[in-house]
């Protein structure tokens, strides 16, 4: 029996929905892989904010400390969104949580579901076989530089984007080590034509070239990319990019995959990782029961194999969600038309049954 800690946040909006049917499949996996799981669950984002007044508190904190892992769902809550007044924010409880867990880096796997190249308004031939790594900076860059605010009268705003050869060196590490592992490319992807933040990438990263002779590294302007994504999915095999590119071309490669509620992603760094689903929180969508909770599932099954070193357990995740894609046990987002949607529930019961 091994025994593992999970410290679980579902956060806002669809969270708590997305969560419960990650949990289904966790169940599932300790029971045929002879885990023995004890869960703590814990408040984070405007859910934090109604309790205790903080996005992050400290309770939930030591919660994620003392975890071996963090399976968390969403962090928003559209009362926030509009209000210039709102003195703190659900997101910052998200910002919070991963620069004190040391999180600097988030992986974001796309690939494609045969049984869903239809889904996607890219063409067929362009996207079947579509396989890359998004490796985004999670803790630096214009989410966390200083200063950031606005002058006395209020009509000036500004954000600060910083980042030091040490950040750019580690979140580069390994977006190589992760090259060299899978099919040998590494993109870096910048905009070294304005930034001098993306210079110092640049500079950084092709310093470390000649530490792995293996991988084959090119630079690409973000704008070249977000079109290339697009264009030519097939070209990559590993991005890295700092924090705010990171976020943005990864929404845009879910498009590859079919839907943004498929896209799980890992955050690692110095301490415990956590995993989450790259979407939001759907408020729009909270309580009905319709939310597609695949994202959230397979991040389980990255948590399986980054956290506990278990291919077999996250390869259970992955084919129970296969299945249930290719029987069309699917929700709104991705259901082929003429075919009766699935509930949220539905679809975390199908998956765990058949892990
Ligand atoms: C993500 C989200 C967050 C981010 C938001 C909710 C702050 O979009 O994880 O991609 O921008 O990092
Ligand atoms: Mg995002």
């Amino acid at each position: 029996m091994k025994e593992i800690k999970i410290a679980v946040l579902p956060g806002d909006g669809i969270g708590p929905e997305i969560i419960a049917q990650a949990i289904k499949a966790v169940d599932k996996v300790a029971e045929k892989f002879s885990y023995k799981v004890e869960y703590t669950h814990a408040k984070v984002g405007a859910a934090a904010i109604d309790e205790v007044g903080d996005p992050y508190p400290e309770q939930t904190h030591q919660a994620c400390m003392a975890a071996d892992a963090v399976l968390f769902g969403a962090i928003g809550d559209p009362r926030y969104d509009n209000n210039p007044e709102a003195k703190v924010r659900p997101e910052q409880g998200l910002l919070a949580m991963r620069k004190k867990l040391g999180l600097y880096a988030n992986l974001r796997p796309v690939n494609t579901f045969e049984s869903l190249l239809h889904r996607s308004p890219l063409r067929h031939e362009l996207i079947d076989g579509a396989d890359f790594l998004c490796v985004r900076e999670l803790t630096g860059g214009l989410y966390f530089g200083r200063p950031q605010g606005r002058s006395e009268d209020g009509n000036t705003a500004y954000d600060t984007c910083v980042y030091t050869r040490g950040e750019i060196e580690r979140i580069c590490k390994l977006g190589f080590e992760y090259a060299a592992a899978r099919r040998g490319k590494l993109t870096v992807v910048d905009k070294a034509n304005v930034l001098a933040t993306s210079r110092l990438w640049r500079e950084t990263a092709k310093a470390m070239e000649k530490e792995y002779p293996s991988v084959e590294v090119e630079y690409m302007f973000v704008d070249n990319a977000a079109m290339k994504i697009i264009q030519q999915p097939k070209h990559f095999d590993v991005i890295v990019t700092e924090n705010m590119f990171g976020d943005i071309l990864t929404d845009e490669a879910s498009v590859i995959t079919g839907s943004l509620g498929l896209l799980p992603s890992a955050s690692i760094g110095t301490g415990t990782s956590l995993f989450e689903p790259i979407h939001g929180s759907y408020p729009q969508a909270a309580g009905k029961n319709i939310a597609n909770p695949i994202a959230t599932i397979l991040s389980a099954a990255m948590m399986f194999e980054y956290a506990f070193n278990d291919m077999e357990a996250g390869a259970a995740i992955r084919r129970a969600v296969d299945l249930s894609i290719e029987q069309n046990i699917v929700t709104e987002d991705i259901a082929p038309e003429g075919i009766k949607p699935s509930s949220t529930t539905e679809v975390g019961d199908f998956i765990a049954a058949n892990i």
